[in-house]
């Protein structure tokens, strides 16, 4: 059985103006895939390729073997969508916020009130949208996306503005849902997020993927300056360039006990990024 969701040589434009330019990109079911890319790299227009919402001019998207052209309604309810345009009615309470979807989906009560136990809002489903935290309205819509039991889960820079708790809560929530097996791809411009949840990256610049892999990988392939960094037990730090010399010298302050700790000094994603294109990840 095929099992991923794949998209080949996808080009748009708009207006003349070209935002994919030959992408491709594959997530496995039980993976979380990310596409990374700063502002305007083409993130959101791949994901509403992907989820119906745009039509791509030329190439291929396909889910578990079907073209997405060919998916019927009932496939489509297996897609799991967070992204900003699937906002949040303010006036509504969570409840009836998941409401309105759990009938577009012949979902129950019951299933709406375990989509909200399973985000940690149990307690606020009478809440109205407006009162909630930043971090509690975006566990919302992903409550939202994750109460269908999605196969794929979509999830457009689904921690973009929260500090660093609050994006820990979704991201366990994503980590969990990946362990169900489902095939997440998502974008975001946050490198330390990719690094933690991503087992395989896309880096996406003006519409191109300039690399793409295992961030570890990723991160080992570009490491072109080779460096040794050893802190000394006198609390000196040093750095040595890794070439065969190198190797005389680590064992000499091993040998001595003169060394605490030796790192080697490969670049980050945002490192990459910016060698790759001059340009920064984060912006
Ligand atoms: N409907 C549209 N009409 C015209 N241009 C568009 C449209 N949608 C997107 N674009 C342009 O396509 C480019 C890529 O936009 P996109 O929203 O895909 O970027 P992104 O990587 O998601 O950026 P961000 O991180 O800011 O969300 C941008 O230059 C944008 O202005
Ligand atoms: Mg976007």
């Amino acid at each position: 059985m095929i099992k991923t969701v794949s998209a080949i040589n996808i080009e748009k434009a708009f207006g003349g103006k070209r935002v994919l330019c030959g992408v491709n990109i594959e997530a496995e079911m039980g993976k979380i895939t990310g596409l990374l890319g700063p502002s305007g790299a083409g993130k959101t227009t791949l994901i509403k390729i992907f989820t119906g919402q745009l039509e791509a001019d030329s190439g291929i998207c396909r889910i578990k073997g079907k073209d997405i052209g060919a998916l019927k309604k009932e496939d489509k309810r297996r897609f799991g969508i967070m992204a900003d345009e699937l906002g949040v009615y303010d006036r509504l309470s969570c409840y009836e916020n998941l409401r309105i979807f759990a009938r577009l989906y012949g979902l129950s009560k019951e299933d709406i009130q375990n989509a909200l136990k399973n985000v940690g809002l149990e307690n606020d489903g009478k809440t109205r949208a407006d009162k909630l935290s930043k971090g509690m309205r975006c566990r919302l819509r992903l409550a939202r996306a994750l109460m269908i039991h999605p196969e794929i889960l979509f999830l457009d820079e689904p921690t973009s503005g929260l500090d660093p708790t609050a994006a820990e809560k979704i991201h366990r929530l994503i980590l969990d849902e990946c362990a169900r097996g489902t095939a997440v791809l998502l974008t975001t411009h946050n490198m330390a997020e990719a690094q933690k949840l991503c087992s395989s990256v896309s880096l996406l610049c003006d519409g191109r993927i300039v690399e793409s892999g295992a961030p570890d990988d990723i991160c080992r392939r570009h490491n072109s300056s080779r460096i040794l960094r050893i802190h000394l037990s006198d609390g000196r730090d040093i750095e040595l360039s890794q070439n065969e010399g190198a190797a005389e010298s680590v064992a000499e302050l091993i040998r001595t006990g003169k060394a605490d700790s030796i790192h080697t000094s490969e670049p980050d994603l945002d490192a990459v990024f910016k060698e790759l294109t001059g340009k920064e990840l984060a912006i």
